[in-house]
């Protein structure tokens, strides 16, 4: 109570302290707990990063062999669940799939549903990390119409996800390596982001004391939006009309800018970044070295990087410090490693699911923690008095 200050889209009100991921916007600098997000990109893998983010140190050799064994002792999903994607539209969209499916985690592990139970907190922790790359493959193989396939174990965790959504039954799965790597690393780029949409989702949703699955179902659901995960998708719609319309990149900025249009340019700002997004110029690196790697590299990487340079140029953009998001480039690459724009959220969704399980944990740790529950400033009708239907 006392005085209600109102802030549309939260732009100055802090909802918790938080001891796991620190940003810079105006510096354009990134650290998942204390570690800057350029080493990590190139030297650490999403497991590591995933221990970190969820127990807040690097693991030791023993400690990540051990994390990494009890995430594949998890990986299958229950016969029934599988069972459910052949219920869904063939046309669903994958995300939609996606927090269903995690929803449903809910409905097979009902031992596992106290938030306040550590251990049942662990296992619920390794059974989302297991289990995400299961679903998602299998929203994906839903929608071609294809069976889908068991997870193999002997693979690393981005080489099995791949295998379960690019792999056939009857033929042997070659990983492409670079892919892999690829892949990884892009997976440790979205891992965690503080307070974002999808995250903030994650806590309020826990804050009422749901378990840790209805939390991050919630948080897929946030980040399905185009102004949040599925920004990567409308990206790559962005380019595609760009340049099916005849690649006139400067005529698509221009009809940006005029505001009545109500396009945006997708990839592009950031509520926190008034710099470039550190994640998108590490990003930027990894498209080019996919692309080229192509039999024929995509056409649709130079109306990006044209894209850029004339909305770097320009007023519009140079006022408003806009500049490219991870989101950007992302979406080229998922595409030269064929996925299809569909999916291209879902990769988010799985690069996140650590920072959301880690700022779910920290918030149910958190003393502090009360249920979110924010005010608003009432602009409706005054006291009037009820009209019998008749009289209306
Ligand atoms: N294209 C054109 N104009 C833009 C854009 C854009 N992408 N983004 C912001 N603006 C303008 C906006 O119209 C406003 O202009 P004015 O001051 O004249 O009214 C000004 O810049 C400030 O925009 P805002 O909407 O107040 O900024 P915000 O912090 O609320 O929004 C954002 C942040 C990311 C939602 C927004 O920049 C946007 O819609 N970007 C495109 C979608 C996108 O790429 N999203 C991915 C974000 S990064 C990954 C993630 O978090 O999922």
């Amino acid at each position: 109570t006392g005085k209600v200050t109102l802030d549309t889209g939260f732009v100055n009100t802090a909802s918790c302290t938080s001891a796991i991921t620190y940003i810079d916007g105006d510096a354009g600098i990134l650290r998942y707990r204390g570690y800057p997000i350029e080493q990590l990109a190139e030297k650490s893998s999403f497991l590591e990063v995933s221990h970190l983010l969820i127990h807040g140190e690097l693991p030791t050799e023993a400690e990540l062999s051990r994390f990494t064994e009890d995430v594949k002792e998890h990986t299958l999903i229950r016969e029934e669940m599988r069972r459910f994607f052949d219920g869904f539209p063939r046309d669903a969209h994958p995300m939609a799939v996606l927090s269903s499916g995690v929803s449903a985690l809910s409905t097979f592990y009902q031992d596992s549903l106290d938030p306040f139970d550590k251990d049942q907190v662990e296992i619920s922790t390794v059974r989302l990390l297991a289990k995400l790359p299961t679903i998602a493959a299998h929203s994906y193989k839903n929608s071609i119409g294809h069976p889908t396939l068991y997870p193999d174990n002997s693979l690393s965790y981005v080489e099995n996800f791949q295998r379960m959504t690019f792999g056939l039954p009857t033929t042997p799965y070659e990983v492409n390596p670079l892919h892999s790597r690829v892949l990884d690393m892009l997976l440790v780029l979205h891992a965690d982001h503080e307070q974002n949409c999808s995250t903030s989702t994650v806590r309020l949703v826990g804050s009422s004391q749901a378990n840790m699955f209805a939390s991050v179902s919630a948080g897929v659901n946030a980040l399905f939006g185009p102004l949040h995960g599925g920004a990567n998708e409308a990206v790559l719609s962005m380019l595609s009309k760009i340049d099916a319309e005849g690649g006139d990149v400067g005529s698509f900025v221009s009809a940006v800018k005029d505001k009545s249009a109500g396009t945006r340019l997708m990839g592009f700002g950031h509520r926190v970044y008034r710099n470039y997004d550190p994640r998108a110029t590490i990003v930027k690196k990894a498209a080019r070295e996919v692309i080229d790697a192509m039999p024929n590299p995509d056409p649709m990487l130079d109306i990006a990087l044209q894209l850029e340079e004339i909305a770097l140029s320009d007023d519009y953009f140079v006022e408003r410090k806009l500049y490219p998001n991870v989101d950007f480039y992302t979406g080229l690459i998922y595409r030269a490693m064929g996925f299809p724009p569909r999916m291209f959220t879902v990769l988010f969704a799985l690069g996140r699911l650590p920072g959301w399980i880690a700022q779910w944990r920290e918030m149910i740790n958190d003393p502090a923690t009360k249920i979110g529950r924010p005010r608003q400033v009432y602009t409706g009708a005054t006291e009037r008095d009820y009209v019998a239907l008749s009289d209306r």
